[in-house]
C-alpha cells in the first residue's frame, strides 16, 4: 500500500504530526506552501506545484491542515482544487487548540469523489506532546482499515 501525506503548516504543529504519520507508515510527504495575501482566509497564493505529485501511484492519501477560525487552511483547500483528487481513499487530519467545529466537514465537501476512511484532530503537539504518539497509532489504524478494504 503506497501512501502519501499532503499537508500545510504555518507554525510547525501540523508539520510535526505529518512527519510522525509519514515515518510510522513509510509514506511519502509533500508540504504545500502558500502565502496568505490578506488576513481574509480565502486570499492565498500557492507556491507548491500540483503537477509535482503523481497521484496515480498512491492508494491512500493523508491530508493535514491547521484549523484557523473553525476552517481548514485556505492554502490546502486551494491546492486541492488544483490537484483534482478523485477515487482515492482519504484520511483527513487537523491540528488545533481543540475547537474544530465543522472545519473538517468543509474539507470533506471539497473531496466528494473519494472515500474518507477517517477524520482525526490532534492538539498542537507544542501544547500536548503525546499527540505525536497518538498520531502514529492513528496512522497505523488507518492503514489497517485501508488494507482490509482492498
Ligand atoms: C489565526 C489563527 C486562528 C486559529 N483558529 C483556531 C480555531 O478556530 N480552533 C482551534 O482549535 N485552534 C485555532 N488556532 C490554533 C491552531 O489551529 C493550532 O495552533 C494549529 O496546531 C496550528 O498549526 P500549524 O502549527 O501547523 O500552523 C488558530 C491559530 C491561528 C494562528
Amino acid at each position: 500500500m503506497k501512501s502519501l501525506v499532503v499537508y500545510t503548516s504555518v507554525s510547525g504543529g501540523t508539520r510535526t504530526i505529518a512527519n510522525e504519520i509519514a515515518s510510522e507508515i513509510g509514506a511519502s510527504l509533500v508540504e504545500v506552501k502558500g502565502d496568505h495575501l490578506h488576513t481574509g482566509v480565502e486570499d492565498v497564493r500557492i507556491r507548491t506545484e500540483p503537477g509535482s505529485v503523481d497521484m496515480e501511484q498512491f492508494d491512500l492519501l493523508f491530508l493535514g491542515t491547521p484549523i484557523w477560525m473553525w476552517n481548514p487552511s485556505p492554502v490546502l483547500m486551494t491546492y486541492l482544487k488544483k490537484l483534482n483528487v478523485k477515487g482515492k481513499r482519504l484520511a483527513l487530519f487537523s491540528t488545533s487548540e481543540g475547537d474544530v467545529r465543522g472545519a473538517m466537514e468543509k474539507l470533506k465537501s471539497e473531496l466528494e469523489d473519494n472515500e474518507v476512511i477517517s477524520i482525526e484532530d490532534f492538539l498542537n503537539p507544542k501544547l500536548k506532546e503525546e499527540e505525536m504518539n497518538r498520531s502514529r497509532t492513528w496512522a497505523k489504524k488507518v492503514v489497517d482499515i485501508a488494507l482490509k478494504q482492498r
